[in-house]
């Protein structure tokens, strides 16, 4: 059978792998902890899921608009005044199925194929490939732990001169994905003075906005002239533990979101009916405050107490490094001091991959190989697990690990 271009070309996420003998060894009954989940292990607030049941049990299952109700469209600009500080009208609010959809179409309106688009790596895996989906070319700009995991201004100047063909997007995320990095308003006005001069386009992945543990969150569009030039990306996932939910959106100039809503006229049509209710509901608890943001305020100190965890029993092993996240729910560890030393018994790894491998096996602990990030020294550890869970994943990181190095 002949498979488009596009399709040869597609691979599934190279974080499923680990995933896929993690399942196997626990349906197998085998005493085995993932440390490689991407959503929160919170259950969705309540009235998200009031939300939901309502919206079913009052017969909200038809089509909606295409860029969502208007309804939740008001909500989600009134959340971007109130939260970010970001002035957009409803009508430039798109909502999408999940901000991976969002991310997805803000890149089909914006790059044709041939053009370069810029993604500091490492990155969410989803970003590269997605920019080959719509034909474009990613150009990566590899980042330092010595700088943060942070995207300097130098850096961002290199890459575009050394781009024959201009680049016209930036892909951007903060809190990121793996590192946890988060950016103060001073660093990110820096890198919008660039992006200014250089006429460049920004999406910015914003999805982990509320994870944000030690300095307070800058949305990338209320830097000085950015709203003009920023697709601001958001969702339900992770700050509303609703990631089966499928919802996102995007928010920006109306000329961008005019062709979103296009685009996706012809792709999904609207988002989930059912979903945008639950996420109105959710939405509007929290931003009426009180009971209603406690799932959030309970699920961010969980999340700070966790990082502290992993980040003690982490300066525990030897020859480990990493920088501490200020954000997001992930500590991304640099392990190649034991890569080509033998490890239990007598294992030698090469890269993040054998690496992984090899703590499945001798330590029962799912992480995810730097390589699908784009960095190949390092494995991911998500801290969205039960404490305990994280207390015995990490001792046993570290026993497998002794020895080494
Ligand atoms: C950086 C980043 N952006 C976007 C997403 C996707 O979010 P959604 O579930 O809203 O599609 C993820 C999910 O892991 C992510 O890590």
């Amino acid at each position: 059978m002949r498979l488009s271009r596009i399709a040869q070309d597609a691979k599934l996420s190279g974080t499923l792998a680990i995933d896929e003998q993690f399942q196997v060894r626990r349906a197998e009954g085998q005493d085995v902890i993932s440390l490689g989940a991407g959503q929160p292990d919170f259950p969705t607030p309540p009235a998200g899921v009031q939300g939901g049941i309502e919206a079913i049990e009052s017969g909200r299952t038809r089509y909606t608009p295409v860029a969502g109700t208007p309804e939740l469209r008001a909500l989600i600009a009134r959340k971007l005044k109130e939260e970010n500080g970001l002035a957009v009208t409803p009508s430039q609010v798109v909502v999408t199925a999940g901000a991976k959809q969002a991310i997805y179409h803000a890149l089909l309106a914006l790059v044709d194929p041939g053009d370069t688009v810029l993604v500091p790596t490492p990155a969410w895996p989803s970003y590269v490939d997605m920019v080959r989906l719509v034909g474009g070319s990613p150009v990566t700009i590899p980042l330092t732990a010595e700088n943060g995991w942070k995207l300097t201004t130098e850096q961002l100047m290199k890459a575009l001169a050394g781009t024959p063909r201009r680049p016209g997007v930036l892909l951007f995320n903060h809190p990121a994905n793996p590192t946890g990095a988060v950016y103060t308003r001073d660093e990110l006005a820096r890198l919008a003075e660039v992006v200014r001069g250089e006429e460049l386009f920004v999406i910015s992945d914003e999805i982990y906005e509320h994870l944000s543990y030690d300095a307070p969150f800058t949305s990338f569009a209320t830097l000085p002239g950015m709203r003009t030039s920023t697709v601001t990306v958001n969702g339900f996932s992770k700050a509303f533990s609703m990631t089966g939910w499928r919802m996102g959106y995007a928010a920006g100039p109306a000329p961008v979101m005019k062709a979103l809503c296009a685009i996706q006229s012809h792709t999904s049509g609207n988002p989930s009916s059912v979903s945008q209710h639950a996420a109105l509901k959710a939405l509007e608890a929290q931003l009426d405050g009180g009971e209603g943001r406690e799932p959030l305020t309970r699920m961010q100190s969980a999340f700070k107490l966790r990082r502290d965890v992993v980040c003690r029993l982490l300066d525990a092993i030897p020859n480990v490094h990493y920088v501490k996240p200020g954000g997001a729910f992930y500590v991304f560890v640099d392990v190649s001091a034991y890569f080509g030393k033998p490890l239990g018994k007598g294992r030698v790894c090469l890269d993040s991959m054998e690496l992984a491998a090899y703590l499945l096996d001798e330590a029962g602990v799912a992480v995810v190989p730097g390589g699908a990030f784009g960095d190949d020294r390092s494995i991911r550890l998500s801290f969205a697990t039960a404490a305990e869970d994280l207390t015995v994943a990490l001792k046993r990181i570290h026993r497998a690990l002794s020895g080494g190095a």
